[in-house]
């Protein structure tokens, strides 16, 4: 059965790939995508996901530009991460086009009222928190919210405790898990303790360019920067591809397993951006978020590689033996 859904994010490598997975899988109609600063400017953003749809052959799916910046502290993106364009660096070429007329606000207003959408969220929360300050029957009517971001037990990846796209905007982060405390709702976080597992190796991505040249030489260009920093930050040679597991999550809820509990998460200070995750029930407060803390590596690249590289069944083995030679 097809799901309606729109990808809320700030395109970014990573996202990239995860509008790539949405747009390869049957079960997902791409309603739209909403825009938000965070790893690059907006203008950027934008750029950026109209060469990825260009190059899917999906020019057409709405994308609407949303917040430019967070809500109350001031805007830091992450280009030393996804480099110059926030799309690797890659110096893709400009694809002409305008945004949707519609903003992310009106647009996300428009496709939850007619119900039965979900959001899978990759970018700072900011979109989502300026709609539950306008419309919060209109955020309360989304059927399946899935975000990118926050961690657990792993550490941070933009300060010692805290996830980038939660530090980016930790008000409107706050204000989403906040919200769901009060109204019942549910969050399903694929923070840091998840994603770290998610590792593109060169090894990987030679085997994407043997099986399908065209989408591994793409990959390959918007991810040249991403592997240059996780060599330098992390000292680790390949690249971790944060935003896809939630996609991948979305089509296969056994894609990752974890606990149900109470969160909420650090406006300021030291812990600015940190899941506070109540995973004893200390506080006694009814759970507002599945936190994800254990996925499979193998079953996600199985699904990528299926998907977006369209490889057979013979060929997806080779994947498990470039996971086991790391
Ligand atoms: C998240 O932040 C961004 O850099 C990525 O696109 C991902 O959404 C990982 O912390
Ligand atoms: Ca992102």
């Amino acid at each position: 059965m097809k799901r309606r859904v729109i990808i809320d994010c700030d395109p970014g490598i990573d996202d990239s790939m995860a509008i790539m997975l949405a747009l390869r899988s049957e079960e997902i109609e791409l309603a739209g995508i909403t825009l938000t600063a965070g790893n690059c400017p907006l203008e950027s953003c934008f750029s950026n996901v109209k060469k990825v749809l260009h190059h899917m052959g999906c020019p057409d799916i709405p994308v609407c530009l949303g917040a430019d910046r967070p809500l109350k502290v001031p805007f830091v993106n992450a280009k030393p991460v996804h480099g110059c364009d926030g799309l690797g660096g890659s110096d893709l070429p400009e694809v002409p086009g305008a945004p949707d007329i519609r903003t992310a606000l009106d647009f996300l207003k428009e496709e939850l009222g007619k119900g039965g959408c979900s959001v899978i969220a990759l970018g700072p929360m900011t979109n989502l928190a300026q709609l539950i300050m306008e419309s919060p029957e209109s955020f309360d009517a989304i059927e399946e919210l899935v975000s990118m971001g926050g961690s657990f037990k792993s550490h941070g990846n933009i300060s010692p405790v805290a996830e980038f796209n939660y530090w980016c905007d930790p008000d409107a982060a706050a204000l989403v898990y906040d919200h769901l405390a009060k109204s019942g709702g549910h969050i399903t976080m694929i923070g840091l303790d998840v994603t770290r597992r998610i590792v593109l190796t060169p090894s990987l991505l030679s085997l994407m360019e043997r099986l399908n040249p065209r989408e591994g030489a793409f990959i390959r260009k918007i991810t040249g920067s991403y592997f240059d920093f996780h060599w330098k930050s992390e000292r680790l040679i390949g690249c971790i591809v944060n935003d896809p597991l939630a996609v991948a999550y979305f089509l296969d809820h056994g894609m990752c397993r974890g606990i149900e509990a109470y969160t909420a998460v650090a406006r300021d200070g030291i812990c600015r951006g940190q899941c506070v995750v109540d995973e004893k029930a200390y506080y006694h407060r009814q759970a507002n978020a599945a936190v994800m803390t254990d996925t499979d590596a193998a079953r996600f690249f199985r699904l990528f590689f299926r998907r977006v590289l369209g490889a057979s069944e013979a060929d997806l083995d080779l994947i498990d033996r470039c996971l086991m030679a790391e």
